[in-house]
């Protein structure tokens, strides 16, 4: 063999570099480290839902016949029933592989081509769920952080000056509740973005915990999406479901740019059966808002945590006079996995996913225990 001896690395598109990969270590290794069985995990790491799937989707999913088939590409009982779900025309619906994929095909309908044309820059609100500026940057975008205020909220009058300086075109992306803090965008703030020459794609991936979506308003804006999953309140994170409620002249580029068999068959299927099942989704959603509560009073006894409210299934405490590293030490030794952050002025955070009653009572039992033995000795 002979020929030109390649330099692949260099030939890969320079955004590509500045990338992280986004690798979590898979449960059975994490069992492995800190030497429990899988099973005695205490898994409230990524706002998973403890009960699972409902018994319909399971069922369904089990006895699905098609694995050898292609998949509906546009997804048309799916959407049917989603429709009938939020109140919206399906012609508005475009179902994806989780809510990320969606993330993505906005961004790539949008992102300039080399004739022109598209939107260049993308607004974020850090602290916020990382997967916009992740994909704003893989598709050559500009990224424009506006830090969101000690409270979580948006500071809408920032933004509006920013427009006011420079009025070209931009994406926004904003959770509500947004990841980290649980917290709602208030209407105010909403009707006040929709205002300016930005195209605000409000995520309500944890809207069943809170209520209140938005998704109904897209038919009567020309500048609002809906982003939905079956993720979190369905309990399908596994199969990847999401659906995107999107404007009518927008729509058909995207279905025009995604991928054809981009929802696989038992997706579709789960999450069909998911929406026939509500009454018992319903009371799952129910539960865990009510252990959200139960949580948050826990928490709220520990005085080294500012507990904030929320909205969705998880909950979200600034750590004030102990040390994160004390914290997950204390956790992992019981098994338990919770997510941490830290800010960029030193803030340390620890967000914890809503889980079962016993589980709420083991994250309570770890933080009583670290604060007796006085955080291990590098913390309180
Ligand atoms: C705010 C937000 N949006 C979207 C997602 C991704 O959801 P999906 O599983 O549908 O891709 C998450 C997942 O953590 C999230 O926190």
């Amino acid at each position: 063999m002979s020929g030109t001896a390649w330099n692949l690395a260099a030939l890969v598109g320079e955004r590509v570099q500045g990338l992280q990969e986004y690798a979590p270590e898979p449960l059975p290794e994490v069992a492995r480290r800190l030497g429990v069985s899988e099973d005695r995990l205490i898994k409230l790491d990524a706002n998973e839902n403890p009960y699972g799937p409902t018994p319909r989707a399971v069922e369904r999913v089990r006895a699905f016949p098609y694995l050898h088939r292609y998949p509906d590409p546009i997804a048309r009982r799916l959407r049917e029933a989603i429709g009938a779900y939020i109140g919206v025309d399906p012609a508005h619906i475009l179902v994806g592989n989780g809510s990320d994929e969606l993330i993505d095909l906005t961004l790539r309908a949008f992102r300039p081509g080399p004739k022109g044309g598209g939107i260049a820059q993308v607004l974020d609100f850090p602290p916020t769920f990382g997967m916009y500026a992740f994909y704003a940057t893989a598709n050559d975008m500009t990224v424009v952080r506006i830090p969101r205020g000690a409270d979580f909220s948006i500071p809408v009058a920032a933004v509006e000056d920013l427009c006011r300086r420079d009025p070209r075109p931009r994406l926004a992306f904003v959770a509500s509740p947004n990841n980290p803090d649980g917290g709602l965008l208030a209407e105010e703030a909403l009707e006040r973005l929709l205002a300016l020459p930005l195209i605000v794609v409000l995520d309500e991936a944890y809207i069943e915990f809170a209520g209140g979506s938005r998704a109904a308003w897209v038919p009567k804006r020309q500048n609002l999406i809906v982003l939905r999953t079956f993720s979190k309140w369905a309990g399908l994170a596994g199969l990847r479901v999401g659906y995107g409620v999107f404007p009518e002249e927008l729509i058909g580029a995207l279905w025009r740019l995604k991928s054809p068999y981009n929802v696989n068959g038992l997706a579709q299927e789960a999450a069909l059966a998911t929406l026939e099942d509500l009454d018992i989704a319903r009371e799952r959603i129910a539960r865990l808002v009510a252990e959200r509560a139960r949580l948050i009073e826990g928490l709220r006894r520990f005085a080294f945590l500012h507990v904030y409210e929320s909205q969705a299934n998880f909950v979200l405490s600034r750590l004030q006079g102990v040390h994160l590293t004390a914290v997950r030490r204390a956790m992992e030794a019981r098994g338990i996995l919770l997510r941490y952050f830290e800010g960029p002025n030193g803030e340390e955070w620890v967000r914890i996913s809503v889980g079962t009653p016993a589980q709420t009572e083991a994250v309570l039992e770890a933080f009583a225990n670290l604060k007796a033995n006085g955080g291990g000795g590098d913390g309180l």
